[in-house]
């Protein structure tokens, strides 16, 4: 071989070594909000497990350590990223409601809501979904066996742990309902009481249904003695599921949602989550706006006009695309944006009641989120759920699954609030075998030079902060603020802008009025976010918990 070529030949395997080592992330990272949860899927990752194997770990080990924000006996979204295909889906493993259900069932004869039937009880819990999840993760995506990768989980659930000051102000909220049920009451609680700090949580026969799926995969949940025994006390407590919902739940592979903002590509939750279409639509509103040049405040403004439309085509238009025909193009179109844009004034609020109306409505604030990046360069984003706190309250006997009470996320009656103030559309009715509307916005955020993967829980505020993330991500602030900052909130109905303490100076809430915003302070502050972000120019990776909670990331 000549010179020449000998030159040519190194150049050529220079430069594709360079393009390589800037493709795969020169660490791993986790941000969950547990540390043991986050352990748990450390330890995955170093047993040679990909990033789909800790996404196992780290949800089952939730399930366990977190049973007031999801479980087996809940659901969720994961967005996956495989970094040698560079192709994303979304995994989703939402609850679907029973066969039996209807769409007027938490109505009574009068046609009047009855009172926390959606809310509380096993007849307010879909069928789960995670446990389906976990199955097809390890099956399809991972490398690693569901016996090591629910491991760590089993362990827990065994053995116990010791509860932090999170669980004990959860139980604290939901101790009425926690109380109810014997079988609840005697995991979760202390002597039918409020735990004391110190509190150990041992879940023996959580750790035996975990064995099952360990050893059986999904048939070791939805069949066998684990689903009769989930039949027989649902249908005791006044619950209606049947074998057949059970044998017949399936997780779907969708497509996600896709688009760009500012030179940042966004991949985040298809329906029947909400969370993408609205994030991508308020989005496209904010696009042409030159941020840098505008006071804060001007910016902040824009951005509730902004979630006021996306939000409200949230009410009118989505629900699970299996069921209902959702105008997806339609609502991403930038054309369609410039349309509600044109609206939308610089120094001036539109009320929401001058649009036309739309029943509305946002889900349970109590979900988790976390983010993985594996050393290959594969990505997930997962928001899990069992709804409200310790979801329905309802553990089926001899199981220890909490069920979720994810069907107050459906319309339970058009035009009347649930549980968070808000009111459903006719695209989220009840159906039998239908998947209930979401909120959860597990997201990726890709420019040539950055990575990051993004979610947090909060109900129908997710989406909200989310939004904040994928804005203060384009201004170039590392995640350890995008999960710190204090955040503002609006939803289209109730028409007021909500926000933490610090989120919005007393000049601006001055402004704000003037513009004609109601405001509405919030006394607490909302959220769990679980961010990473790899710079490939830099060539760091960085996680980043909210403060928040108690949830630990770790780099390594
Ligand atoms: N239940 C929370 C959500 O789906 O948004």
């Amino acid at each position: 071989m000549g010179w020449r070529m000998r030159r040519c030949l190194l150049l050529i395997l220079l430069v594709g070594a360079a393009v390589s080592a800037a493709e795969v992330p020169p660490k791993a990272a986790i941000a969950s909000a547990h540390p043991l949860a986050t352990a748990a899927g450390m330890k995955i990752l170093r047993q040679g497990g990909n990033a789909f194997d800790a996404a196992v770990a780290v949800a089952a080990a939730l399930a366990v350590v977190e049973p007031a924000g999801s479980g087996l006996g809940g659901g969720g979204f994961f967005l996956l990223h495989r970094a040698a295909s560079g192709r994303a889906v979304m995994l989703d493993a939402r609850e679907k409601a029973p066969l039996a259900a209807g769409r007027d069932m938490y109505l009574d004869g009068a046609g009047k809501v009855i009172a926390r039937a959606s809310i509380d009880g096993p007849l307010a819990a879909g069928i789960p979904g995670l446990p389906a999840a976990l199955a097809y993760l390890a099956e399809n995506h991972g490398r690693l066996p569901l016996s090591r990768t629910l491991a760590p989980a089993i362990r827990l659930a065994r053995e116990g742990f010791e509860v932090g000051p999170g669980y004990l102000r959860q139980v604290a909220r939901r101790l009425e309902v926690l109380r109810r049920y014997p079988q609840t009451a005697a995991i979760f609680l202390q002597n039918g009481d409020k735990p004391r700090p110190g509190f150990r949580l041992v879940q023996k026969d959580l750790a035996k249904v975990l064995e099952a799926i360990a050893a059986e995969g999904k048939a070791g949940f939805y069949r066998g003695w684990v689903a009769e025994r989930l039949l027989d006390s649902v249908r005791e407590g006044g619950g209606i599921w049947q074998a057949r919902d059970l044998k017949r739940y399936r997780v779907v592979e969708r497509r996600p949602v896709e688009g760009d903002f500012r030179g940042i590509h966004i991949v985040s939750a298809a329906p029947p989550s909400s969370g993408g279409v609205v994030l991508l639509e308020t989005l496209n509103i904010l696009s042409p706006y030159a941020m840098h040049t505008l006071a804060p405040v001007t910016l902040k403004h824009l951005v509730v006009e902004a979630w006021r439309r996306a939000y409200r085509d949230r009410a009118l238009y989505l629900g699970d695309p299996d069921f209902v025909h959702i105008p997806l193009a339609r609502l991403l179109s930038p054309d369609y944006a410039a349309g509600l844009r044109a609206a939308v004034r610089l120094d001036k609020a539109l009320p929401s009641d001058y649009l036309n109306p739309a029943p509305e409505k946002a889900e349970g604030a109590d979900t988790t989120h976390f983010s993985i990046l594996d050393r290959e360069g594969n990505r997930v984003a997962a928001t899990l759920s069992v709804n409200y706190l310790f979801g329905s309250g309802f553990v089926a006997g001899g199981t220890g699954v909490l069920l979720n009470d994810e069907m107050d996320d459906f319309s339970i009656k058009p035009g009347t609030p649930n549980i968070y103030g808000l009111v459903g559309g006719e695209a989220n009715a009840i159906a039998p075998g239908k998947r209930m509307l979401s909120s959860m916005t597990p997201t990726f955020l890709e420019t040539r030079d950055r990575v990051a993967i993004v979610g947090t829980p909060g109900g129908s505020r997710i989406i909200s902060m989310v939004t904040l993330a994928v804005l203060d991500f384009a201004a170039g602030f590392p995640p350890s603020l995008w999960v710190k900052w204090p955040r503002y909130h609006h939803q289209y109905l109730p028409d007021e802008i909500q926000f933490e303490p610090g989120a919005l100076s007393a000049a601006e809430r001055r402004t704000l009025q003037a513009m004609g915003h109601r405001l509405h302070p919030l006394a607490s502050r909302y959220g769990n976010m679980q961010a990473i972000l790899w710079d490939k120019k830099k060539g760091t990776v960085e996680a980043a918990s909210d403060p928040r909670g108690e949830g630990a990331s770790s780099v390594e």
